[in-house]
């Protein structure tokens, strides 16, 4: 089989693509022209579908897709290639076209005129249409950014696994103005944990629960923690509430403190957690039990204690908006402006609790706030 181009939700390109190399930790990710496309060299059937099944930011993959600018070419031509392409990659049982756009219309450029013309390269080589149920579907996506098309036959169903709105935060019974996302949460616990079979997640910090409840729903096995009662019983009902009512078996709401995480857990996930997702208290609001910093270190020594060797974690921190917003991976040495403490600091505590950091990514809230998302990993130990 050839290579897959993954097709990325717009909200955040750069979390996804992080969040995919994640998942899919057997694949060579590789940037293609569109900030939402990336090639996939190598990776398992098996990874692939599990990404399609529980990732946030993934819409899905084409199979060895034909991506062609619409700059140096003519609507003919790219026909022509495109006929080639379902000739080197025929399917048995029914097709259809699904074309959409990311972005602005490519000028001169019709996606509708085209999937249409596409279809007749179709129904040419005798293939049956089925647009209500088909076997397989060809997929055109135009983006207007790059003004390019990316084109080949679809895996997934081109729809992100879950949107935002399936469980607003706003609509659970426990809500805080802290609760996170669930677009977000999701990516963190996979971007923290990759592939299920590495293991439980760990959110020693819950409050409202909001990483716990998409760790649950993608099918590990979870703890949330929490100092505050109050926070242990509303995440608990929360986490009742995103199961429909059933008690999830393999996920729990525990009250403790996040810095003694071993003893919290259970003690056979000593050396097994696969992930932690942290969103620490901050500010004045903040139900901090000590001061940021300190809080912090315990924290991540404590975890690292009861970590998998390949383990990894994902720290929000308020952040002061950049000059200017970009969705790409920025440097570890950038000069972030964090809401409470310095940046140099927070990472040398990471490095000194026995994590190395990955990557850092921006995620703008408003006008005024952002998070800096940090993905960390166990740093071998001596
Ligand atoms: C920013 S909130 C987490 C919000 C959460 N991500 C959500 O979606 O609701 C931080 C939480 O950390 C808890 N906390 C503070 N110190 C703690 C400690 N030492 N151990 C465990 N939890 C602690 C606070 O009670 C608070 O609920």
């Amino acid at each position: 089989m050839g290579d897959m181009l993954a097709c990325l939700r717009g909200w955040h390109p750069g979390l996804a693509k992080a969040e995919l190399a994640a998942l899919m930790p057997d694949a060579r990710l590789e940037m293609e022209r569109s900030a939402r496309w990336v090639r996939v060299h190598g990776g398992s059937d098996v990874r692939r579908s599990e990404a399609l099944r529980i990732a946030s930011g993934l819409q899905c993959f084409l199979l060895d897709a034909v991506v062609s600018t619409t700059d140096d070419g003519s609507p003919e031509a790219w026909l022509e290639s495109m006929a080639a392409y379902v000739d080197a990659y025929p399917v048995e049982g029914t097709v259809a076209v699904r074309a959409w756009k990311q972005g602005s219309k490519i000028p001169g450029w019709s996606t509708s005129e085209l999937s249409r013309q596409l279809g007749g390269v179709l129904f040419e080589r005798g293939y049956s249409v089925d647009l209500e149920a088909p076997d397989h579907v060809l997929a055109l996506v135009a983006d207007g950014p790059t003004a390019s098309l990316a084109c080949g036959w679809m895996e997934g169903d081109g729809q992100a696994a879950f949107s935002n709105g399936e469980r607003k935060a706003g609509e659970r019974p426990f809500f805080k103005p802290v609760s996170l996302d669930p677009m977000l949460a999701r990516l963190a616990v996979n971007m923290a944990a990759g592939p299920l079979e590495r293991g439980p997640v760990v959110d020693p910090m819950t409050g409202t629960g909001g990483f716990l409840i998409e760790a649950s729903l993608s099918g590990r096995n979870a703890i949330g923690i929490d100092i505050h009662s109050e926070m242990v019983q509303g995440a608990n009902a929360n986490l009742l509430w995103a199961h429909g009512g059933n008690d999830p078996e393999h996920a729990a709401v525990k009250r403790g403190d996040a810095t003694r995480l071993p003893d919290v857990l259970p003690g056979e996930w000593s050396g097994k957690v696969a992930g932690f997702v942290l969103d620490p208290p901050y500010g004045r609001n903040s139900h901090g039990s000590m001061a940021n910093d300190p809080l912090l270190e315990a924290s991540l020594r404590s975890a690292r204690a009861v970590a998998h060797p390949e383990a990894g974690f994902v720290l929000i921190l308020p952040l002061h908006p950049l000059a200017e917003h970009t969705t790409d991976g920025l440097p570890l040495d950038h000069p972030f402006a964090l809401l409470n403490g310095e940046w140099p600091d927070v990472q040398r505590l990471v490095t000194s609790c026995g994590w190395a950091p990955q990557s850092v990514h921006v995620e703008r809230v408003h006008r005024s706030l952002s998070r800096l998302i940090l993905h960390a990993r166990c740093a071998p130990q001596d």
